[in-house]
């Protein structure tokens, strides 16, 4: 079930753009995606609120739970990614071109196509989820690890499973697609384009954030970067076809029970953010 949840972050200001300094291509690459948020979420936001009225009972629910979660994500991100400006001024540009062309996607194109759109990003963003929690002790176990920063990705990709299927149903139920048909031409096209743009993005980003680090040249930065790219590419390729087939649905995927006790660690502490070290390896 998807849980509306109202969180807020800070910052000191002496708070580092690299957060994961033990391995600072990571931070770089998460806030490559940290910066899309404010562009890419917003725009599912608004998809789903407009398939609204073509909802009932229990998805027209979990449909406001899912806009609530996507809406908290993006607000979030953009007070992190206000730290990311100051630091990476480049970055801005990449920013507000993000924003354009999403803005352009959502006003020339169909509700069906931004519908399949959210929901072909939506497997994506399962994908990053899973890949994150089995490299979880690699990632963010480090000590030097910034317990804020880790917590506002951790708690997004946990909420990004637990809304897993939200926007795979309201696109299924939003245009009467059959659950045994196999995926449209459209949303196949929706998938590549969302892939693309995602892919273009982060490296993008990425690279300038190295160059802010000087480490763009550095061989064990792109030995890690390629390293984690090939393995994410395995578990994104596989999801995404499998997400094509007749019959798919996201819940066949597994859930990292990671994630489960995570949650269930941030809504006991409430209030008392970040609590990432918490539960850092204990599942
Ligand atoms: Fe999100
Ligand atoms: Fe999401």
């Amino acid at each position: 079930m998807t849980t509306a949840r109202r969180v807020r972050f800070s910052y000191p200001p002496e708070t580092e753009p690299v957060w994961t300094p033990h391995r600072p291509e990571f931070s770089c690459a998460a806030n490559s995606v940290s910066m899309l948020m404010p562009a890419i979420e917003p725009y599912f936001v608004r998809s789903a609120r407009r398939a609204l009225p073509l909802l009932t009972g229990e998805l027209q629910h979990e449909a406001e739970a899912y806009v609530t979660q996507e809406s908290q994500h993006f607000s979030q991100h953009v007070v992190f990614n206000r730290l990311i400006v100051e630091h990476y001024p480049a970055m801005a540009r990449l920013e507000s071109a993000s924003k354009r062309i999403y803005r352009y996607l959502e006003a020339s194109r169909s509700l069906e196509f931004s519908l399949a759109f959210a929901a072909a990003s939506e497997t994506m963003a399962y994908s990053a989820a899973r890949w994150a929690a089995q490299r979880r002790s690699e990632l963010f176990s480090d000590p030097s690890t910034d317990d804020t920063a880790a917590t506002l990705f951790l708690w997004h990709l946990a909420e990004e499973v637990e809304h897993k299927s939200v926007a795979h149903d309201i696109y299924r139920a939003a245009v009467q697609r059959p659950k045994r048909a196999l995926a449209s031409p459209r949303f196949v096209a929706a998938m590549a384009l969302s892939l693309a743009l995602v892919v273009f993005f982060v490296f993008a980003g990425t690279a300038v954030m190295l160059w802010g680090e000087r480490r763009l040249f550095h061989p064990v930065s792109w030995m890690r970067l390629l390293r984690w790219v090939i393995l994410f590419s395995f578990e994104l390729l596989t999801n995404l076809v499998l997400s094509l087939l007749p019959g798919f649905h996201p819940e066949d995927f597994v859930d990292p029970i990671f994630y489960d006790v995570w949650l269930d660690e941030f809504d006991t502490a409430a209030g008392t953010l970040p609590m990432w070290n918490s539960v850092a390896d204990s599942t």
